[in-house]
């Protein structure tokens, strides 16, 4: 009777010790499986118009997110390492001393106590956690303790629900949802420090080829830098749940390839073009509410709410990287924003059919 007892509970205990494994390896496995594809293919297709969305942290092509990924190949060849010992053993001891006929009724030597194997499992797993720890304090201290250059670029980026606002302080422009950066070259160094700040509530801003993520937080002020060594675009994404549209709250980082990124400062810091042609549009957006929410550098539409609209057709995309940004699209934006990102901040303005064309003519304009 008691034999009995003994061997359904030997049994039930090899077979939870062999389920906890298998669930516990292969929710880990699934969940970086589920994460890798779901970073590599279902998000991309939300990026309108992006010519190459890689959002794989495994492909860097910068400064701070090389150093962030030199130290994850490290962190991750580490925990396969202590996967592969762990399951292994657990494996060779399930097969190995499997109950055998003739085992009924007997107990397996019973162990109380040694002082060599509770040490080597105290010590050896300190030890790797010392050696992570001390490899992952250099690579932040690394990338956090950059100075910038002289001559580096600054801007500051502004987390609003739910799109980016893009300040150069120094050279005067604002722009939305794209930030543009000159490409580092091997013989000169061009990195772009970033101040990060929050209008609203908590977001986050990353670009995983460029730079870790890092939070935008209300009333605090967040530092980062990105230093891209490829000309092109890099797609990014919020990184932090911040409401209804928190999935579309998209933004990129366009490279400009050695004395592009001065051309684009250079038309960024024009006043906006004023075609005569375009006068009835222009009367009909300036007559309405537009303006309290929208700047147009040089008028008097200088609302703080929107993005600025004073370059709107050098953008690649509408509504944070929602659309594309062509005529067809503006016009749908502008005559129902919330059809197409419900819950923006901008609502349905209720223009005619003739308003709406003279104001999507004049918004067009605006080059
Ligand atoms: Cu902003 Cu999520």
């Amino acid at each position: 009777m008691s034999s009995d007892r003994f061997q359904v509970s030997d049994l039930r205990y090899r077979i939870s010790i062999l389920g906890f494994w298998i669930l516990s390896s292969s929710w880990s496995l699934g969940t970086a499986f589920f994460l890798f594809i779901a970073t590599t293919f279902l998000v991309s297709p939300t990026f309108a118009a992006a010519p190459t969305p890689v959002t794989s942290i495994f492909e860097p092509l910068s400064t701070p997110a090389q150093a962030i990924y030199e130290i994850s190949l490290l962190v991750l060849a580490i925990c396969a390492v202590i996967f592969l010992v762990v399951g292994g053993l657990l494996a060779y001891t399930i097969i190995r001393f499997r109950r055998r006929p003739g085992d009924e009724g007997r107990e397996p030597p019973q162990v109380y106590g040694s002082n060599q194997i509770e040490l080597a499992w105290t010590v050896i797993p300190i030890l790797i956690v010392i050696v992570l720890i001390l490899a992952t304090t250099r690579t932040i201290y690394d990338v956090q303790s950059a100075v910038p250059p002289a001559d580096a670029l600054n801007a500051t980026v502004v987390g609003h629900q739910w799109w980016w606002e893009i300040r150069y302080p120094k050279l005067g422009i604002v722009t939305a949802n794209e930030l543009h950066v000159p490409v580092t070259e091997s013989s000169k160094r061009k990195p772009t420090f970033l101040k990060l700040e929050s209008a609203d509530v908590v977001h986050s801003f990353w670009v995983p080829q460029l730079a870790g993520k890092t939070d935008v937080i209300p009333n605090r002020r967040n530092v980062m830098w990105i230093e891209p060594t490829q000309p092109g675009t890099y797609v990014g994404n919020c990184a932090e749940y911040c409401g209804l549209q928190h999935a579309r709250m998209l933004l990129r980082v366009i490279v400009h390839p050695p004395g592009d990124f001065e051309k684009w400062v250079a038309a960024q810091q024009e006043p906006a073009v004023d075609n005569p042609q375009v006068r009835a549009g222009r009367d009909a957006f300036f007559s309405t509410s537009c303006i309290n929410c929208h700047a147009v550098k040089e008028t008097k539409a200088n609302g703080k709410f929107g993005p600025d609209l004073t370059h709107l057709m050098s953008r690649q995309t509408l509504g944070a990287g929602v659309i594309s940004n062509t005529a067809e699209n503006l016009r749908a934006w502008v005559r129902d924003p919330q059809h197409i990102k419900p819950g923006a901040l901008m609502p349905n303005m209720q223009l005619t059919d003739d308003e709406l064309n003279q104001v999507v003519a004049y918004l067009l304009s605006l080059k």
